[in-house]
């Protein structure tokens, strides 16, 4: 709790938005994802691996921009880093752990920006990236919005059809299962609306035995497009 606090207290202090709120929630996700490390671990890597494919389909190595870099665990940031001459990191908020990842690397060429992305990615158009991550972000914004399904589609229309390399990896949907691996819930996290085909797909434990139920663990379906 100790560290939660302070954790909130300096992100505020150096968050443009300064939106509470929408610290709180990053803070949260922080803290879960240390409590839940081990259990995230093999997503994290299978988002790494399918960004750096993406990587060695691009031509014209210039610009890269991260939707959703959030804590930066799912992203290989120095990898990034050294393959293109910018990287651009967008998210609600920045939190100091992933300023002090960015500053660690000790490179000019990354940049954080705190953006609300539910109002579509026009704002790229002006000087579009080579490449375009949405990483882990598309289930996250339709979680908050008023109309899951508009903001969804409208993602999905600008990442895919925009003047760049796509990369979209996003949570579908879950299943919560109990300790006989027995399906005893489901849910849609899209908004009702159907993902695109998949190069690759895996499970994430988002929640496992203890985190948010003792007898159920919670298991996201993961696309990579
Ligand atoms: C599951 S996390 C992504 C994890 C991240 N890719 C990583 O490597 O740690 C989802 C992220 O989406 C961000 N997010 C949610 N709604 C957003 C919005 N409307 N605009 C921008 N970012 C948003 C959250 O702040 C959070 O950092």
């Amino acid at each position: 709790m100790i560290l939660e606090a302070l954790h909130f207290t300096a992100a505020l202090a150096t968050s443009s938005r300064r939106k509470p709120r929408e610290i709180a929630g990053s803070v949260g996700l922080w803290s879960r994802a240390r409590r839940c490390a081990k259990a995230w671990a093999p997503h994290e890597e299978n988002c790494q691996a399918f960004i750096e494919e993406k990587v060695g389909q691009v031509i014209e190595r210039r610009r890269v921009t991260v939707l959703g870099s959030g804590l930066l665990r799912d992203v290989p940031l120095d990898y990034l880093a050294k393959s293109l001459q910018t990287v651009t990191l967008y998210d609600l908020v920045h939190l100091p752990s992933a300023r002090l990842k960015v500053r660690r690397l000790g490179r000019e060429n990354v940049r954080l920006i705190e953006r609300d992305l539910s109002d579509g990615l026009d704002f790229l158009k002006a000087e579009p990236p080579d490449l375009v991550i949405s990483a882990c972000l598309l289930s996250q914004m339709a979680l908050h919005a008023p109309e899951p399904g508009t903001v969804v589609r409208r993602h999905l229309a600008d990442l895919l059809g925009g003047p760049w390399v796509p990369c979209l990896i996003t949570d579908t949907g879950f299943e919560l299962r109990n300790r006989q691996g027995e399906v005893i819930g489901t849910g849609d996290l899209l908004g009702g609306e159907p993902p695109p085909p998949a190069f690759r797909a895996w499970e994430w434990t988002v929640a496992p035995f203890g985190e948010a139920a003792r007898e159920t663990e919670t298991v996201h379906r993961v696309i990579a497009v």
